[in-house]
């Protein structure tokens, strides 16, 4: 009999693979002592069990013993050569004793036996980074993103790699995704905008007094809640696409958003909650709502997804990341948005012949399929469709491009703790019915 499925029993197992099984199940339990005496068992059954010899080279490397592990790895190889994870850590062994050019070569291998191992591109970004090559590096932790989203580490693997290139801005981009996933990494954030700091001094200075100001303002606020609005930053009804390196990235992908948007069932969209139209009907498939993500969605939306994560997009309660269906006949009435801190992005993707638009101030545009409109949803705004045919636009809330790496992540902290007080807020803003008449905003 054997104990397949029972790795706590003590009976000692009678085959190597019942053995290695075993030795795996604890493994997988972190219970690395009694893997790796479950490993020895199998590899004493049989001396060349690829899998019990490439196991024992992982645990290796755990044990900190990287020169131990290769040996065993290459045995594993000797014995299976198509086994792409023996090649895979056998490349990280090789890394962790600083020999970049052999690392990389493994994890070649073990890409060209399975394309898409994410763990094996982002042990080859690390291996062309530290060879030099960074450009490629970048490119390999971005494939490895797409296979492993929410890998701190990896995060912070291509912000390091972004800001060797010099690309600040998207270094803190990834850097903050990181300690989004893990807290724990909180510093390594603090020190790489100190960094980003002194490296532009001048621009960080006026983001700092821009924020001293701002913070100055809540001495005052207690009449009239205006805290959405951020002193210093340039005002316009549109902005120019171009400063959004997000929305750029949003019409280069416009084939592949398409496809993903049109895939979506009608059903799938929701009606929009806040009570804006005039007439008509005005559906929403969101991504991010108000700093919350909607899993499935972002699932169903692969490339999207991946834009907004990439980017500098408001994912805080000050965000909203969804595609807008506007039916044949629907007005959306003029209103105002809670913030300029940010600048909201419609990106056209069904937008019929005839009278629809968007008016800001005083000004109104047409959509255009494939192109981007930026906009500050601040100032007064109106939308409608008075076709035939619905409208759909994929909305993306961006940053205001004029703050600094350090405001945004000062500013998404104060956020946080405003939805932490949301509840007591909402009682204070009940409480001042004039106020709160004067401040009237909407979010959509
Ligand atoms: C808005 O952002 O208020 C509207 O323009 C939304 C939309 O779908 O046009
Ligand atoms: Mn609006």
């Amino acid at each position: 009999m054997d104990n397949i499925g029972d790795p706590t029993s003590a009976v000692t197992p009678t085959s190597a693979d019942a053995a290695f099984e075993q030795a795996m199940a604890l493994h997988g339990e972190n219970r690395l002592d009694e893997a790796e005496r479950l490993y020895q068992a199998a590899l004493s059954l049989d001396p060349g069990h690829a899998g019990a010899l490439c196991y024992l080279g992982l645990l290796r490397l755990q044990q900190d013993r990287p020169e131990d592990s290769v040996t065993l790895l290459q045995q594993a190889i000797e014995r299976d050569a198509g086994a792409a994870e023996a090649h895979h850590h056998l490349g990280v062994a090789l890394e962790r004793l600083g020999v970049y050019g052999q690392a990389l070569a493994c994890q070649d291998t073990a890409l060209a036996l399975i394309p898409d191992y994410g763990d094996a591109l982002h042990h080859r970004g690390q291996a062309l980074h530290a060879l030099g090559r960074v450009p490629e590096a970048i490119a390999s932790y971005e494939a490895a993103l797409a296979q492993s989203p929410d890998d701190p580490q990896l995060e912070l693997a291509l912000a390091a790699a972004l800001e060797a290139s010099g690309r600040d801005e998207e270094a803190f981009v990834h850097c903050r995704n990181a300690v989004g996933f893990d807290p724990a990494l909180t510093d390594q954030l603090s020190q790489a905008l100190g960094r980003f700091g002194q490296r532009q001094p001048a621009k960080a200075q006026a983001g700092m007094q821009r924020l001293n100001r701002y913070i100055g303002t809540f001495l005052t606020n207690q009449a009239n809640a205006r805290m959405g609005v951020y002193p210093g930053l340039a005002s316009a009804p549109y902005h120019d696409v171009a400063r959004l390196p997000g929305a750029l990235a949003l019409e280069r992908n416009y084939a592949a958003i398409k496809a993903e948007i049109e895939a979506l069932a009608a059903t799938e969209f929701q009606a929009e909650a806040e009570n804006l139209m005039e007439r008509g009907a005005w559906d929403v498939f969101l991504f991010y709502e108000r700093s919350r993500k909607n899993e499935e969605n972002c699932e169903r939306c692969p490339t999207i997804t991946r834009i907004i994560e990439a980017n500098n997009t408001v994912r805080t309660q000050a965000g909203l990341l969804y595609v807008s269906k506007l039916s044949p006949g629907t007005h959306i009435r003029p209103h105002l948005g809670p913030t300029n801190q940010r600048l909201r992005c419609h990106l056209g993707i069904r937008i019929p012949e005839g009278d629809c638009g968007l008016r800001v101030g005083s000004e109104t545009r047409k959509w255009q399929e494939g192109s981007c409109i930026v906009f500050d949803d601040s100032l007064e705004h109106e939308a409608w469709n008075h076709t035939d045919e619905p409208r759909i636009v994929l909305i993306i809330d961006f940053w205001h491009p004029d703050l600094t790496p350090a405001e945004i992540a000062y500013l998404e902290g104060l956020h946080r703790f405003a939805s932490f007080q949301a509840v007591s807020l909402n009682r204070y803003w009940t409480a001042n019915a004039e106020s709160r008449s004067q401040a009237r905003k909407h979010y959509d």
